[in-house]
């Protein structure tokens, strides 16, 4: 499948004015800290490329946070013009794109054609550049106008971590060694109790924890699958999973030849609720033996470090995109980028 994506390799991108979508969606701490920047880490190669190939002009494009908290990407813009060694310029308005060689526009969810999927909206984006590259791999299952829309308009292509993240989460889906481990926990509700049902034809266990195992309890849910559901033996409406809870997922976890991980144990924003989520991390990185692919903003926020990252397979940039992307084998945002 990763074979039939236009990849930015393709593209030719001297003298051109490039839009790159980025998902720069990362977590923001109290002290209002950039708590991990793998999202931001992971485009680099992209768009350094980019600018090696003697692109005229890179113009980011990301979104952060819900359309309703009108949160600006100017601090995000700044720790990434360390990272990127040029300066990003941020700008709001369409029409008015600077002349410097990298730019961002402000948080694409301000615009109300963005969520809409717009077409007027997707064109006005697309007139700000000659080419388009999808490099915001944790969005691309969303129908949104900066994914799905500019494509209709640009020349467009996948970014290079794009394209390894399909390659290689669609290898997982498709030959999982088993026993098959799915952990789920975290946030966003509802989009995951739907791919528990999906992903209960495909893994031999899941595990869930945090909101979501508190709402499948209360809401007496079931699978049709073959895959076995376990939730915290403490029962629900808890912060955290308990020790007992711990002591049988990580069993699950040793035994385990393939293993995802997406969503947080507990409410990880407060220190003493993290204990349970540390103890399914560390359990997952000292299964050697078995592949591990670990995913979403939340859950990057959680492992942090890069010692840490680097004891799993794979790392994805996306959460929801990880596990729309196991579930269906494609994602609206990467079926627009293939031949
Ligand atoms: C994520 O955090 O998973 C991505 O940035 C997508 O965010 P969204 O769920 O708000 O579309």
């Amino acid at each position: 499948m990763a074979s039939q994506l236009r990849t930015v390799k393709q593209a030719r991108v001297a003298g051109k004015r490039v839009i790159v979508r980025v998902d720069w969606n990362v977590t923001i701490g109290k002290a209002l800290q950039i708590v991990d920047d793998t999202r931001i880490a992971r485009t680099l190669p992209t768009i350094k490329w980019l600018l090696a190939q003697k692109a005229a002009q890179v113009i980011l494009v990301s979104h952060l946070g819900k359309a309703e908290e009108k949160r600006s990407l100017k601090q995000i813009g700044e720790y990434a013009s360390g990272l990127v060694g040029s300066e990003i310029v941020l700008f709001d308005h369409l029409t008015r794109v600077p002349e410097e060689r990298v730019v961002m526009l402000e948080n694409v969810r301000w615009f109300q054609g963005e969520i809409a999927n717009s077409d007027d909206f997707a064109k006005e984006l697309a007139t700000m550049g000659d080419i388009y590259v999808n490099e915001a791999f944790g969005e691309s299952h969303r129908m949104v106008a900066s994914i799905v829309g500019i494509p209709k308009y640009l020349p467009s292509y996948a970014g290079l971590w794009l394209a390894d993240e399909v390659a290689t989460i669609i290898g997982v889906r498709e030959k999982p060694e088993r026993p098959y481990v799915v952990v789920m926990g975290g946030a966003k509700v509802e989009d995951k109790i739907k791919l528990i049902e999906v992903l209960s034809h495909q893994a031999d266990i899941i595990l869930l924890g945090g909101k979501l195992a508190n709402e499948w309890v209360l809401g007496k849910k079931t699978v049709t699958g073959k895959a076995k559901v376990l939730v915290p033996v403490e029962g629900s409406n808890l912060l955290d999973i308990g020790r007992a809870t711990q002591k049988i997922y990580t069993e699950e976890i040793v035994k385990a030849k393939t293993v995802v991980w997406n969503g947080p144990m507990g409410m990880v924003e407060e220190p003493i609720y993290r204990e349970g989520t540390e103890a399914i991390f560390e359990a997952i990185a000292a299964n050697v033996g078995a592949y591990t692919l670990v995913g979403g903003g939340d859950t990057l926020a959680m492992i942090g470090k890069e010692e840490h990252l680097a004891r799993i397979d794979h790392v994805s940039t996306g959460g929801g995109a990880m596990l729309a992307l196991l579930e269906k084998g494609s994602l609206p945002g990467v079926e627009v980028l293939k031949s």
